[in-house]
């Protein structure tokens, strides 16, 4: 189910976006947003989008994600809180970033300067109304497109279980948001449950407008020498390479579950791999990890998709969304 188009409206792409472009059509839409190709970088892994302006183009990838925003600032969790593994890595930032209020005040303004930069907020809370607050601050600052709402804290009201392992907090969380945005509304979900096909349809039926998984997997690492975890706050959120086919076999399952649009990440690298989630089910991917070994990474894959859907005769990249042979 779509929002009504709300006020301040969604921001569409600059003129130009919906002519369709010479080779491949690439253009994807996600609840009424058109982006100019889909791939979009991922949350936590792009900062604020300003600190990439002179890295680069962000005409030339769909959109980006802030960092998580919440209510306050918040200086997340002692160091180490990242550590490299085998294919991947292991964070516990803990969410550190400067506040809404500071982002619309000391971000916004910049991005909406910033040729093609199409501005997707990501929000979290430890209450519902803490994440209430959050996107009523948002509704009225100008430049964003959508919001991606992180699924993967504990609700501090209900014992600390994380919103998105509990079926009933899911729902209540992504309904009462849906509520109040005056944006299209796409609820992150958390990879660390049993049926991800459910937590799916949670979020269709609570009204969200789209999907996007996955989130880190819960992990631990211990260093043999000390005996001590290598990650000061314990736990920590594997990504990166080593998650790819977990992430790829959920958002299967996911847009099975569901008819809104879900957008699929884990472990993206290369233009082949933005392939294979969009045909296990995805309108869109985001590529996280890839952009600490390499920052141009999220531009080298929508550069990269582009060419290999011409070299593969697909015309348009909707094309392969769903069209695995499973
Ligand atoms: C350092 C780091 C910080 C992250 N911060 C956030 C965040 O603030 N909000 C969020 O929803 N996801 C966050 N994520 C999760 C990513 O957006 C993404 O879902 C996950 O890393 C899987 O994709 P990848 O394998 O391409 O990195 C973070 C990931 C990393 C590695």
């Amino acid at each position: 189910m779509s929002p009504p188009p709300a006020d301040p409206k969604p921001v569409s792409p600059k003129p130009g976006h919906s002519k369709a472009p010479k080779g491949p059509d690439m253009r994807v839409k996600i609840a009424g947003v058109e982006l100019s190709s889909p791939v979009i970088a991922a949350s936590g892994t792009f900062g604020y989008g300003v600190e990439f302006e002179d890295i680069l183009s962000l005409d030339r990838i769909g959109a980006f994600v802030t960092k998580g925003l919440s209510r306050e600032p918040m200086a997340g969790n002692p160091s180490p809180r990242i550590i490299e593994t085998p294919a991947g890595m292991l964070n516990a930032i803990g969410l550190q970033n400067m506040g809404v209020q500071a982002f619309i005040a000391q971000k916004l303004p910049k991005l909406r300067t910033m040729k093609g930069a199409v501005t997707i907020a990501n929000v979290f809370g430890y209450t519902i109304e803490d994440c209430i607050e959050v996107i009523h601050a948002l509704n009225d600052a100008p430049g964003i497109s959508m919001y991606e709402l992180n699924a993967s804290c504990p609700n501090t009201s209900h014992g600390g279980m994380v919103f998105g392992t509990d079926p009933e907090s899911l729902y209540h969380l992504a309904g009462r948001c849906r509520q109040i945005a005056k944006r299209p509304l796409m609820v992150k979900l958390s990879p660390n449950v049993t049926s991800i096909s459910l937590m799916a349809r949670v979020c269709a039926d609570a009204g969200a407008d789209a999907i996007s998984l996955v989130n880190t997997f819960l992990s631990l690492a211990i260093d043999i020498e000390t005996r001590r975890p290598r990650i000061a706050n314990v736990t920590a959120g594997l990504s990166g390479p080593a998650i790819r086919p977990i992430a790829v076999r959920m958002v299967h399952e996911a847009s099975r579950a569901v008819k809104i649009p879900v957008v699929g990440m884990g472990g993206i690298v290369r233009a082949e791999d933005a392939v294979e989630f969009m045909l296990a089910g995805a309108t869109a991917v985001e590529v996280g990890t890839a952009s600490y070994a390499d920052p141009r990474a999220v531009e080298n894959i929508a550069t990269n998709l582009k060419k290999w859907c011409a070299a593969h005769n697909v015309e348009r990249v909707t094309e392969l969304t769903g069209a695995a042979i499973l």
